[in-house]
């Protein structure tokens, strides 16, 4: 009896997703080196479930149907290439690769090409939600092959969350496009999971116990900040440490690692160009929790700023808006980088569709991604969805208290930056007339680079400071 599918990399991703697939069904095969990955993973199957882990990748590759499906689940990078020169000896003509790691979308697009000119079917693949998402139901973002896409939708939407019975999983697009959808995914989530942590410094600062955050937290969970993020945010101000009698988060250094895919969204969209300040800032703040020692001796130097008292509820209250309101920009930088990414590298990215594969299974999934989906459906070739009237309402709703907010943190001192920089960009967004006029007057002064009028069509160039 051959086995449906293939894993290559018996992780904490690889061994759940293929347990997930199981669960569904299919009948399953693993890869790892490391024998004691093989048989955790026998060992965690549901029992009536057919999986099973060998440690022969030869031995995998034999004993799958055809056209074979292979997923690996490696380490970005090299590894991702070395796993292909292993099995292309192994495959034949038909057969389907799947990476569904946090790859870069440009080897992703190398890597389609060299497959194809080999006749195997390339996919790049994004997968957010877990160990638990993988296990129970992630959000699944395929892109590359569409022949290839047909072999695996079965078992993709069999794995994938559902929402309202819809399954997270939706072809994404040519060639990169389910990693580049990952990799925007991942620098919203960056941005998304500053915005809370300036909201937690904010409600700190006025005195809030981790058990008020964790109420106040939890009854946003409750409403319009339904999500994900703010969810397990919630949670964690409630975990207590087991050396010590503090509460965990109190105990944890602020110092925050990273692994490079936000870093990735901040440098792609400089590339592209498109203006995402929000994880630009995200990308940044991380940076700076690292100089650790120098903020240690600036805190000595510069002082506390004098904090600047405000009834306390009230601000819970603007905390919350202000919340809402990045949030929504933080969306909507990374969907203008995907409208634009979509065009300029002719990837074909279904937005209505990027959001309705985000509204489960992902860490940035939320009630938000619901209104976006009906802003899509309404008018799929949408460059940002700050223009959708129904978003604009939402953003008005929270505007006064956003500036209240930023005001107060400004004059407190408490870093907001990534909030700072939500209505920094939402109010140059919606200027019709920026003061960019000086910096093309500027720059034709010093380097005749020209500029254009208001009034008069053509190109300029002015002797500067000859009158
Ligand atoms: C997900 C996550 C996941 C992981 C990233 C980011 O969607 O399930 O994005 O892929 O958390 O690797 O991790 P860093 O914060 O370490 O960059």
């Amino acid at each position: 009896n051959l086995f449906d599918f293939g894993m290559i990399g018996l992780g904490v991703m690889g061994r759940n997703l293929l347990l997930n697939m199981a669960d569904h069904g299919f009948s399953v095969i693993g890869f790892d080196k490391d024998e004691t990955k093989n048989s955790a993973l026998e060992s965690s199957a549901t029992p009536g479930t057919t999986v099973k882990g060998v440690s022969e990748l030869a031995q995998m590759i034999q004993l799958l149907q055809r056209p074979r499906k292979v997923m690996m689940l490696v380490p970005a990078g090299q590894p991702v290439d070395d796993v292909i020169a292993s099995l292309l000896p192994l495959l034949e003509k038909g057969d389907v690769i799947i990476d569904g790691g946090n790859s870069h979308y440009t080897d992703t697009l190398r890597r389609v090409k060299y497959l194809r000119e080999k006749d195997i079917h390339f996919m790049g693949i994004g997968v957010s939600g877990g160990e638990k998402g993988a296990r129970t139901g992630p959000s699944i973002m395929p892109g590359g092959d569409k022949e290839a896409y047909a072999h695996v939708q079965p078992m993709l939407e069999a794995i994938a969350a559902k929402v309202n019975g819809e399954p997270c999983v939706a072809y994404l697009g040519k060639e990169g496009a389910g990693h580049y959808v990952k990799m925007v995914h991942n620098g919203i989530e960056y941005a998304i999971m500053q915005l809370i942590s300036e909201s937690y410094a904010i409600l700190k600062k006025a005195g809030l116990s981790n058990q008020q955050l964790h109420e106040t937290f939890k009854s946003w969970n409750d409403g319009d900040l339904q999500s994900f993020l703010v969810e397990i945010t919630a949670d964690i101000f409630l975990q207590k440490d087991d050396k010590t009698d503090a509460h965990l988060v109190d105990v944890i250094s602020d110092k925050a690692g990273s692994k490079g895919t936000g870093k990735w969204t901040s440098q792609d969209s400089m590339e592209l160009p498109v203006a995402v300040p929000v994880i630009d800032t995200a990308v940044a703040m991380r940076t700076l929790s690292g100089y650790k020692d120098e903020r240690t001796v600036a805190a000595e130097l510069y002082g506390a700023s004098n904090a600047i008292s405000e009834e306390t509820q009230v601000l819970i209250e603007q905390v919350h808006d202000a919340l809402y309101f990045a949030t929504i920009l933080a969306y909507a930088q990374g969907l203008a980088m995907l409208y634009q990414a979509s065009k300029d590298l002719q990837m074909e990215i279904p937005l209505t569709d990027v959001v309705s594969v985000w509204r489960g299974g992902c860490i940035i999934r939320s009630s938000l991604l619901s209104v976006f989906t009906d802003a899509y459906k309404q008018t799929p070739d949408l460059s940002n969805i700050l223009l959708n009237q129904e978003v604009a309402a939402l953003v008005k709703s929270a505007e006064g208290n956003t500036r209240s907010l930023i005001a107060f943190a400004a004059q407190s001192g408490i870093p907001a930056a990534a909030l700072m920089s939500s209505l920094a960009y939402f109010d140059a967004y919606k200027t019709a007339y920026m003061p960019t006029n000086l910096i093309q007057a500027q720059r034709d002064y010093f380097g005749a680079h020209t500029y254009q009028r208001t009034d008069i069509p053509g190109t300029f160039h002015t002797e500067w400071g000859q009158q």
